[in-house]
């Protein structure tokens, strides 16, 4: 039985790993941030010793790109210090890390999907942070996984396509944007994935794009969840030109998933996916 233990476990992400069937080979331990705040190194040292685990999951993140232009130090202290205290704990301890960044690492330049060897550069700080605690972990750390992954949505929490379903159910008309491409992430094939990489337990270690296959904006998003959920509901979605934030978003940010479907399988388009989980919604 691999002993594994998840950070930031009651996050959109931490939570569908929760969903995961019991696996017989797994034995999951999970910590909120109430139980384990990532940036007390002491507390991190405290849990992981002794403990055995194999795996440490890490799902734990500041995650508002919004906030993370005023609340910048805040971003940093967890996506880049916490990130590099788990890293050494990991090594100390001798547990293998699998670590989840971001399409945000990149500027959004590109017009061809984003490879693994591509040059970073983000242009937001909660991009800067997520790549400094890539690149914390590289330094720290041989047995990582580093997992890029877009767009995440889930059953839980606040996410895209749940908003997209509550303006629906309150009969909203709504302008969405059609200038940024990308492409959504369904949160339960990224736990999957996640799974793989620790069921086979024998997968180089670097960096790992994962998204669902294709792409498409958050326009183009938004109508595929309204056809889904209540397909009468497509026409209120309009498109609409930039929508103004304080953080500068990639204009492009799809990946080339060609290294990770060479170690697990032909990933799910992304209009499967939506469509899998409104089903799912829907009960
Ligand atoms: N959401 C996306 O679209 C997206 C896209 C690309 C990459 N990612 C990455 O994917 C990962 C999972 O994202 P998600 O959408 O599941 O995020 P999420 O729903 O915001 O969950 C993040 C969790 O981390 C916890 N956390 C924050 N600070 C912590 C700390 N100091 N110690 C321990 N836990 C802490 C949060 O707890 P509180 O809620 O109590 O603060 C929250 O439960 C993150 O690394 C994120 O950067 C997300």
């Amino acid at each position: 039985m691999k002993k594994v233990i998840v950070l930031g476990a009651n996050g959109q992400l931490g939570k569908t790993i929760k969903d995961y069937s019991p696996s017989e080979v797994i034995k999951f331990h999970f910590f909120s941030r109430n139980d384990l705040d990532i940036v007390n190194k002491n507390s991190l040292k405290a849990i992981f010793k002794d403990s055995g685990f194999k795996y440490c999951i890490n799902c734990a993140a500041y995650t508002d790109v919004e906030g993370a232009e005023t609340n910048t130090e805040d971003a940093f202290l967890i996506n880049a210090e916490g990130a590099k205290n788990i890293a050494e704990v990991c090594n100390t301890y001798h547990v293998k890390l699998i670590h989840i960044s971001t399409d945000y690492v990149f500027d959004g330049k590109k017009n061809k999907p984003y490879t693994v060897t591509d040059q970073t550069n983000p242009i937001n700080q909660y991009g800067k942070s997520k790549l400094q605690g890539e690149l914390f972990i590289q330094e720290q750390l041989k047995p990582h996984y580093i997992i890029r992954t877009s767009w995440l949505y889930s059953l839980h929490g606040k996410n895209f396509l749940k908003t997209i379903i509550n303006k629906i159910e309150d009969d909203a008309s709504l302008n969405i944007t059609t200038e940024q491409e990308g492409t959504p992430t369904s949160c339960i094939d990224l736990a999957d994935f996640i799974i793989h990489l620790i069921d086979k337990d024998s997968i180089p270690y670097g960096i790992y794009n994962f998204s669902a296959n294709g792409n498409t904006t958050w326009y183009g998003f938004a109508k595929e969840v309204a056809k889904n959920y209540n397909s009468k509901k497509t026409d209120s979605i309009k498109p609409s030109g930039v929508f103004k934030t304080l953080a500068k978003r990639p204009k492009y940010s799809v990946f080339d998933l060609s290294k990770t479907e060479r170690i697990y399988k032909e990933i799910n388009t992304w209009q499967k996916s939506v469509e899998n989980i409104v089903k799912a919604y829907k009960g």
